[in-house]
């Protein structure tokens, strides 16, 4: 079995980041089984979110990400998936924290803009509401949500990577504000309550 941790990315910095996994790697896809996957994942709405980093000295950089989600809650742990081949990739392989926004439904257009391929960092925060921190990170000013992360492990996952942060500070926005989510290749809202049905108890 590999090992999962990608050390080109995390070092051997902490104990974390020498934890073990258990996935193995899988064969390359076909572009059939690619496809499928692809049309199967249309399905599944996802948050939007924006991932920023810095390396302290100036360049800064941001991904739109919709594999986001909370990994642990003690430690505070969120996760997401980022492509080997992101222009961010190697700056986040470099930085010791970043920060993840979750958009609110009036912001596809950062969604759209930090998503645009190989647009050069100082390009993709042109116009942008934002500020940066003590540490030069930048933060995207009116996210639904700010959860501000020290890198705590990554993991090889295919073309991608399994990275984790430790959440360290969260900044949310005043309530009334509803979520942007993407579904089946475009931006949602979140719609109405579902119920659930009740069981028929005449069926097994
Ligand atoms: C809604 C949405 C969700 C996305 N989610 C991810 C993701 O979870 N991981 C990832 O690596 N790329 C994701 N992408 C793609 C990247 O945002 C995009 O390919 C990349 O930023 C292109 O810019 P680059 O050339 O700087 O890498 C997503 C794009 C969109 C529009």
């Amino acid at each position: 079995m590999a090992d999962p941790v990608d050390r080109r990315l995390w070092g051997d910095r902490s104990g974390a980041e020498t934890a073990q996994g258990s996935a193995e790697v899988a064969p390359d896809a076909s572009d059939e089984a690619r496809e499928g996957l692809r049309r199967a994942m249309r399905r599944a709405p996802s948050p939007v979110s924006v991932v920023t980093a810095s390396d302290g000295r100036g360049e800064i950089r941001g991904i739109t990400i919709g594999s986001f989600t909370s990994a642990s809650l003690s430690p505070p742990l969120l996760s997401f998936n980022i492509s080997r081949d992101a222009g961010i990739y190697d700056l986040l392989a470099r930085a010791d924290r970043f920060a993840l926004h979750v958009l609110h439904e009036g912001q596809a257009h950062l969604s759209d803009r930090f998503a645009t391929p190989d647009m050069p960092g100082v390009e993709q925060f042109r116009g942008v509401d934002y500020r940066v921190d003590a540490q030069g990170l930048p933060l995207l000013a009116d996210a639904l949500a700010t959860f501000l992360c020290a890198r705590h492990a990554a993991y090889d996952a295919g073309d991608h990577s399994i990275l984790l942060g430790r959440v360290t500070d969260i900044r949310e926005a005043a309530a009334g504000k509803r979520p942007l989510v993407y579904f089946d290749r475009s931006y949602r809202r979140v719609g109405k309550a579902a119920q659930p049905a009740s069981f028929d108890p005449a069926r097994p």
